[in-house]
């Protein structure tokens, strides 16, 4: 019997997304990692090395879903390969007025205008320099996703991005620059080619050790996808995230639809192509996110070029088997 299935999601299906969402970070900041893993399963072990990283497995947790990183090491007992905390701002800030997640159960798929609701770097600071004092750090990668505050004018992004990449550098094993929410005003600008090569020069000054990479929209045109590859190369990047939610909800119907980024089943598609078209473009490696619910959409994904995978919405409707099933399933 698979307890997420028979027992947890029923438990927080009942509720609306985001309570569920606080409910269960809670639980797993709460629960000793023993039980996690008694429950759950040993971690599923298909080692991977990339950027100077050694990845037990290639599943891991896409960010949004720890913004504050209080349950870190949680997700490794639950077997993930690796963990992205963030989306982690300069500011702290509130996020847009509630509700702002939805699930669309019949399409197995999420709408969220969250907006960055997160404590700030400093406060995220904190509790990483406690959590490392302490001894209780996960053994496995830990990327951290940082973003534009949204009272930060698009101008001033890159010393914005620069404030949360200094404190937050000892702590990440990557970093990731979001330029890609759709529910910070402005923000997809920031992957204008010379935005972007701004935020990671400005970043690489200050530190070019750890592998700096950039997560895109699904809703970019080839050509600016191919834009954005090209940039990578030059720039040195690490590599790519691809894709963050999208604005297109034409699976929606009228009546369901309301504003925010859709992900899920319907962005599966046109995730893969995105990654497609930038394999095309560059070598570096690709982080492949979006629509992956089942072995055979993250198979799909590593297919079309990416080297690893992350959840968010496959996790919130399949739970910690998913992550077994998709390493379970991997080519050997
Ligand atoms: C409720 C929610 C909050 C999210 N917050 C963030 C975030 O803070 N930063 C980010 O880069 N992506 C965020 N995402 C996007 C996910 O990381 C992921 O890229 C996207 O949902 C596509 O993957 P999926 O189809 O597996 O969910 C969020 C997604 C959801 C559903």
């Amino acid at each position: 019997m698979d307890p997420y299935n028979a027992l947890l999601r029923p438990l927080l299906f009942s509720l609306p997304a985001e309570a569920a969402h606080n409910l269960a970070i809670l639980c797993l900041h709460l629960t000793p990692r023993a039980i996690l893993r008694s429950t759950f399963g040993p971690q599923p072990q298909a080692p991977v090395r990339l950027f100077g990283l050694d990845f037990p497995n290639p599943v891991g947790l896409a960010a949004g879903m720890d913004k504050n990183a209080r349950a870190l090491r949680s997700w490794e007992a639950l077997g993930f390969g690796f963990v992205e905390a963030g989306t982690i701002t300069a500011l702290a800030q509130p996020g847009n007025p509630k509700p702002r997640s939805f699930r669309f159960i019949e399409h197995r798929a999420i709408v969220n205008r969250m907006g960055f609701n997160n404590a700030g770097a400093s406060a995220v600071e904190a509790r990483l320099r406690r959590m490392k004092a302490s001894g209780n750090w996960p053994r496995i990668p830990v990327g951290i996703n940082i973003g534009k505050s949204k009272l930060t004018p698009n101008e001033q992004a890159a010393s914005d991005y620069a404030t949360s990449f200094r404190l937050l550098l000892p702590y990440g094993d990557y970093f990731v620059v979001n330029v890609s929410s759709p529910n910070t005003p402005g923000l997809r600008a920031l992957q204008d080619t010379a935005a972007l090569a701004e935020i990671i020069r400005t970043l690489k000054a200050i530190d070019a050790s750890k592998p700096l990479l950039v997560k895109i929209a699904p809703d970019l045109v080839q050509e600016d996808i191919r834009q954005i590859a090209a940039m990578a190369d030059s720039e040195g990047l690490a590599g790519l995230i691809a894709t963050n939610t999208t604005l297109d909800h034409t699976s929606l119907t009228k009546e369901q639809d309301t504003a925010g980024g859709l992900s899920g089943a319907p962005l599966r598609a046109r995730s893969t192509e995105v990654i497609s078209t930038l394999r095309e473009s560059t070598s570096l490696p690709i982080i492949a996110s979006g629509g992956i619910m089942d072995a055979a959409s993250a198979r799909e994904k590593l297919d079309a070029g990416a080297n690893l995978v992350q959840l968010y919405t496959g996790f919130v409707y399949h739970g910690p088997a998913l992550v077994r099933d998709i390493t379970a399933h991997l080519p050997r």
